[in-house]
Formats: structure tokens, C-alpha cells, sequence
């Protein structure tokens, strides 16, 4: 057996939390050692402090089935009318979780430091697809002496981090994996690496074609909750969407501005390729969103930028002070657009939210400029009442912000292809909004975590609005502006500053929404700002999860209700919370980052940089209920890999996450891992599927 538990090879270098100092390097381009880019001079303790707070019950239960209804109404099948022709209308599948009662039975793992994957009793787990695998037809077998990028633009990509499954028929036979490929480790990919600057041109456009999404058609294995490839027949869907040639198509109000033209697209309405692609979500129509995450590394040359740029430039985290920053990917040698010397607006032209129809492989994937131009964790949608769809969104950035867009026109249910081509152009055009969080008990507030005298960390906000259609509103910023230079049009409307706001999800049966604040070791340090009642610690290491109650219930109402459900960590630690919860139940958790829900509504985590000594897992917890806040343990990754995805199939009979970066620990090589999974040799990142050994539900 490949996947047997091994011993730690290589102590490594824990930086910043749990992370190793490579997981820095290469992913987030070592952001935390880097100044925090956002210096305005924005309060960050709040300037209204209410005393009382309107605490909002459940959404009312007719609201609740309309949510639900309004969603699984969307036929992804119909998303492909070429190829979904032979599907009759019986058979258009239903995109959002099959609703369920389900309490969660499972028995919760213990942490470890194993390099294996590890699931509770009575569950199995598999290795879906890994790096290199075929996807597109004509897809060579991999070869790790002699990789080429022709070969990985067919084969699966790198570092897989968001995961969606879109059922293909009714039957649940079949279903699209969609997957999306944050970054690459090339220290691991190539035998015999040294440098980055040793690297060969090919070798770097390996790296750039192994960035993107892949989508590969998967079939259940029986009557299972085991998913694999289909591996006879045609497979027309299988799609490589990659950083080196897939072309995107701009939309909305900043489509063709000035800031998106360079010599290579002098109308600013195409960009090649999509970069460092982190979370994401299904839409209530069958797409896929993905979000262009730390898309600052892969630049060089900000020194060389225009003077008038240079501000801009370093909000974003590029740095202009040097041709090439320590983080450095050094593509700028395979493709001069990554040199801001000689292309300043290529940047701009990363750090959208883009949709991918997986049902349409002929169709253009999309950088929506509508949903704004940050560094994406990912976006969730989901129809309000009224009927326009919202779609939740954070920027992953230690102090940056938290946005929700709510489009102009309203979602069309049903599965006709009028609806389908209406629906398809809902996140061109409508509101932007960033969150201004104001605070029950800021006085309290000591930075310690201790609860303050109500009982809980909680409060009311508001959503403001920085753009709607063509219209901006922020003074002094054009519309083109906003959407292009988000982070600046928050910092001038005073948007709370929070812990790194990773995943961003609505509860598509309450419609309440869910933000992993993965962790801010700077909070409270030095001149940054200290702690407050949403991120309630100073030197945060363990970061908690926000709950927002839109007010009536309305996803896109400008005001809302919070608080804090869980401030993670190990619960024998003084400053946890889990809502309340005897803390002797539930599992020790770390550094929330993605967030999903199965069909009976509980909140599934999976967590990015354990700092509690644990390889990272995916948890769950009820979120309603007397069961809100009991947090259990559901698996562990492999040594050095963080937990993403996850998804829970819409049977909810599956769980997929992703394992990004196995083995990421300073000093591995593919001589030398760190890690051997999955099979034995070398470290591969790779898509799991975990299912329970009688076939039901999974937690049930
Ligand atoms: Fe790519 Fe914010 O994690
Ligand atoms: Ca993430
Ligand atoms: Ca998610």
C-alpha cells in the first residue's frame, strides 16, 4: 500500500503559525513577511458602537424552501446545448445538495502527524485523479523526466484547490469534476531542482501550463459513494483551462478600460490565462467561479512601473522597489508580459473572479470586473428573495475586506435555454459592496479573546456600496477605478479591517453566511490595528469563523447582524469559543479556509496551516440547533498538504477535498520528499473522495 502512515523525513521550517517556510515561498509569495499593504489610515475600532443589537431569529421556513427551490431549480445539463441534446428534459440534474436530515454521527479522528490520509471508522477514501494524469484527449502519459508544457496543457494541473461536482444525469452515474490549480512547487515537480533561475524556459511554461482548472468527466464506481475518471468513450467535457493560452473574455464596466489595455490586447476586453486560482463556488445556473488569488507573485519589474502606478502596484502587494522581490517566480524569462517594466496594466488584468461554463467546452471562460479586482479567495452565490442573485466574497490578505455583490437583474429560474443565456450574464453588471462591521462591546474588547459580558462577539454592519452598473461611488474613483483598485475604494469608505478573509458562503437552507478568518499573526502588533469585537485576538494565530444574518432575511439587504460561532484553536485554550458548547466534545481546529455545507445544512471547514502541530483536516458542525458548535474531526491530509475543496456531493453520499501541496516542507525534492503519497514515490498533489462504507449519507 502506497498510502501507509510514514515518519516524519525532514524537520522543516514553521513560520508564521504551522506553515512551512516553503508553503510561503511558493504560494503566497511569503506575503506575511512582506510589510501589510494595506496601510490606510481607516479605523479599524468602530466608530459606532452600538449598545444594543436587534438579534434576528431563523429565516422564516417559506423563505428557506424558496432559497432551496430557487437553486436546484437551475438543470446543469441544460448548460450544454450541443451536448446535453441527447439528454431528455427528465434528465437535467439538480446542482444543489438534496436536502437531508442529517445529524453528524461520525466519530471524529484525532490529530497526527501522518503522512497518509486518514478517515473515521466505517468510511473508505480514494485518490480521484492526481498531477500529471490525462484530461484532455491525446493527453500523453506523464513522464517526470521529460515533462513539456504541450503535455501538462492536457494533463492535470498542480496544487488542485477548490473542487466542485456538477451531476451530469439524473441517475448520479456521471458528474464534471471541476477543479482549480492554485500554484506549483517547482522544487517538487522537477527532478533535480535547485533554483528557479536554474530552471529551463520549458520547464517554466510547464509551471505556468500547470496553473488553471481542469474539468474530467468522473463516473461512480457501483452503487458507491466512489468516484473515478471515466476512462472508455468520448469524454467531451474534459477541459485543461491553463495560465499559458486558455483566452478570457473581460465583462462588465471595466472591460476595455484603460487599465486593462496592453500591447498585446489594445482594447483591454481579453486576457490570456487565469493565475493562482484559490475558492470558488456553483452558481445556482451550473457554472463555476474561481478567484485569482496572490496574482502578485508572479510579476517582476514594479520598480520600473510608472511612478503614478507605483501605489497602486504595492496595495496589491508588488513590490516597486525591486526588479525581482524574493518571492519571485521568475516568468518574466518565458513571457515578457510578467515584466511590469515593459507592461505596467498586465497585473491589472489578474485578481478577478472568473466563471467557467463546464457544461460548454467551447464557451470562453469570463473575468467578471463587475465583482471587482482584489486578491479572490473565491465567490459563493446565492438567489435572494427578491430574486437578484448575491455572490459572497473575501480578500485573502492579513486587514483586508469582506464584499458581497448583488446583481441588476434577477435569476430566471428553470432549465430552458432562455434561461440558461439570461443567467449566464448575471454577474456582468450590478452593485459592489465592501463590509463596515460596527461593534456590542468594543470597550471589552482586551485582545485576549475573553468573551465580553454579553455573552458573545457580536454586532451590526452594513454593506457600502462602492459601484453600481456604470456608476461609482467612491469620490474621486472613476467606476473603472473601483472595480479595478477595489482595496483602495475600501480603504477610502472605512471598511473593517479583518484576519484574512478566506472562503465566503451563504447557507443555501437559511441563507446566513459563513467567513473562515483564517488567522493575523500581525493583529495588534506593532502599529497594525489591535484587536476587535469580530477579531477579537491580538497575534492570531488560529483565526475564527463570522456568521452574517442579513437583515429580513434578504441576501441583498445593505444591513445585517453578526457574530462569531467559533473562534478556533485547541479548546483547552482559554480564548476558543464554539458557540457555546461543551468544549470537551469538540476537536482542536486551526486556520479555517474553505467552507462548504452538505444538504442538512452543516458547515463543513477544511483548515490551511494547522498551528496546533497537526496535519491539516476538514471538520464539521452543525450550525443550527442544539448541535451548533459541536466541531468533529472528519479527516487528515497527508505531511505538509493543506485541506481544500471541500464539496459535498449533491446525494450527499461523497465527500471530495483537494490535497494541495503534500510534502511542502523546506528541504524536500522529488529525491528527497517529504511526503510519498499517494503512491509511494514521490509527492503529488491529487483530488480524494471519501464515502461511508454502507452507502448512506455521509454524517448521517
Ligand atoms: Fe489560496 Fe487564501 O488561500
Ligand atoms: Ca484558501
Ligand atoms: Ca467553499
Amino acid at each position: 500500500m502506497s498510502d501507509r502512515p510514514r515518519l516524519l523525513p525532514l524537520l522543516g521550517q514553521a513560520v508564521h503559525g504551522g506553515r512551512d517556510a516553503m508553503t510561503c515561498q511558493y504560494r503566497c509569495g511569503n506575503a506575511c513577511d512582506h510589510p501589510v499593504p494595506n496601510e490606510s489610515d481607516n479605523p479599524y475600532f468602530g466608530d459606532v458602537v452600538r449598545t444594543e443589537v436587534s438579534r434576528r431569529g431563523v429565516v422564516r421556513a417559506g423563505a428557506v424552501g424558496a432559497l432551496v427551490l430557487g437553486f436546484a431549480g437551475a438543470g446543469a445539463a441544460s448548460a450544454a446545448p450541443a451536448l446535453a441534446a441527447e439528454a431528455a428534459p427528465s434528465e437535467m440534474p439538480d446542482v444543489a445538495p438534496a436536502r437531508f436530515s442529517g445529524a453528524l454521527t461520525f466519530k471524529p479522528i484525532p490529530p497526527n502527524k501522518l503522512d497518509t490520509f486518514v478517515v473515521p471508522n466505517g468510511y473508505d477514501h480514494a485518490v480521484v485523479i492526481h498531477w500529471g494524469d490525462r484530461v484532455e484527449p491525446g493527453a500523453p502519459e506523464f513522464d517526470l523526466h521529460n515533462q513539456t508544457a504541450a503535455a501538462q496543457s492536457k494533463q492535470f494541473g498542480y496544487n488542485n484547490d477548490f473542487v466542485a461536482v456538477l451531476p451530469v444525469d439524473k441517475r448520479g452515474r456521471r458528474a464534471l469534476l471541476v477543479v482549480n490549480h492554485e500554484y506549483t512547487n517547482e522544487n517538487l515537480m522537477f527532478p533535480g531542482f535547485t533554483t528557479l533561475d536554474a530552471l529551463s524556459v520549458e520547464q517554466l511554461k510547464v509551471a505556468i501550463a500547470a496553473h488553471g482548472l481542469s474539468v474530467v468527466e468522473i463516473e461512480r464506481v457501483g452503487n458507491t459513494g466512489e468516484w473515478t475518471p471515466v476512462s472508455k468513450g468520448p469524454r467531451p467535457y474534459n477541459r485543461r483551462i491553463t495560465a499559458l493560452s486558455t483566452r478570457f473574455e473581460f465583462t462588465g464596466p471595466a472591460a476595455g478600460s484603460a487599465w486593462l489595455k496592453t500591447a498585446a490586447d489594445p482594447r483591454g476586453r481579453v486576457a490570456i490565462g487565469t493565475l493562482n486560482n484559490c475558492a470558488g463556488g456553483v452558481t445556482p445556473w451550473g457554472t463555476v467561479l474561481s478567484g485569482e488569488e496572490n496574482f502578485n507573485q508572479y510579476f517582476v519589474g514594479g520598480d520600473g512601473a510608472p511612478e503614478a502606478l507605483k501605489p497602486r502596484l504595492a496595495r496589491y502587494g508588488i513590490s516597486t522597489t525591486t526588479r525581482y522581490p524574493s518571492d519571485s517566480r521568475k516568468w518574466d524569462r518565458a513571457d515578457e508580459r510578467f515584466d511590469l517594466a515593459k507592461h505596467p496594466n498586465e497585473a491589472h488584468r489578474f485578481g478577478w473572479i472568473v466563471e467557467v461554463d463546464p457544461f460548454d467546452p467551447e464557451a470562453k471562460p469570463r473575468k467578471h470586473t463587475a465583482l471587482g479586482r482584489f486578491k479572490h479567495e473565491g465567490a459563493n452565490v446565492i438567489v435572494a428573495k427578491s430574486g437578484h442573485v448575491v455572490a459572497y466574497m473575501g480578500d485573502d490578505e492579513r486587514f483586508d475586506y469582506l464584499y458581497k455583490f448583488v446583481s441588476d437583474k434577477k435569476y430566471m429560474p428553470g432549465n430552458s435555454a432562455v434561461a440558461r443565456r439570461h443567467n449566464l450574464t448575471l454577474l456582468e453588471s450590478g452593485s459592489l459592496y465592501v463590509a463596515k462591521l460596527d461593534y456590542t462591546s468594543a470597550t471589552e474588547i482586551d485582545g485576549t479573546g475573553k468573551l465580553p459580558t454579553d455573552g458573545a462577539f457580536n454586532g451590526t454592519g452594513r454593506w457600502i456600496k462602492l459601484a453600481q452598473g456604470n456608476r461609482s461611488y467612491v469620490d474621486g474613483m472613476t467606476v473603472a477605478d473601483v472595480l479595478t483598485f477595489t482595496r483602495l475604494a475600501g480603504d477610502a469608505v472605512g471598511a473593517t479591517k479583518m484576519d484574512r478573509p478566506e472562503d465566503v458562503e451563504p447557507s443555501l437552507l437559511t441563507g446566513k453566511v459563513y467567513v473562515a478568518l483564517t488567522n493575523n499573526t500581525n493583529r495588534g502588533v506593532g502599529t497594525n490595528p489591535k484587536a476587535d469585537e469580530a477579531n477579537p485576538r491580538n497575534a492570531n494565530k488560529h483565526g475564527q469563523i463570522l456568521e452574517v444574518v442579513e437583515d429580513r432575511g434578504e441576501n441583498a439587504a445593505e444591513t445585517f447582524t453578526w457574530s462569531l460561532p467559533i473562534v478556533c484553536g485547541d479548546p483547552a485554550d482559554a480564548s476558543t469559543y464554539f458557540a457555546g458548547y461543551d468544549k470537551s466534545k469538540v476537536s482542536p481546529i486551526s486556520c479555517p479556509d474553505n467552507v462548504a455545507f452538505d444538504g442538512a445544512g452543516n458547515l463543513w471547514i477544511s483548515t490551511d496551516g494547522n498551528a496546533l502541530g497537526s496535519n491539516d483536516g476538514l471538520f464539521a458542525t452543525a450550525v443550527e440547533g442544539p448541535e451548533r458548535g459541536h466541531l468533529k474531526q472528519f479527516l487528515t491530509v497527508p505531511l505538509g498538504a493543506e485541506t481544500c475543496g471541500p464539496f459535498i456531493t449533491t446525494d450527499n453520499r461523497s465527500v471530495f477535498v483537494a490535497v494541495q501541496h503534500p510534502g511542502e516542507i523546506t528541504g524536500a525534492s522529488v529525491e528527497n520528499p517529504a511526503s510519498t503519497w499517494p503512491d509511494g514515490d514521490y509527492a503529488k498533489p491529487g483530488v480524494v473522495c471519501t464515502w461511508r462504507l454502507d452507502g448512506r449519507a455521509i454524517g448521517s
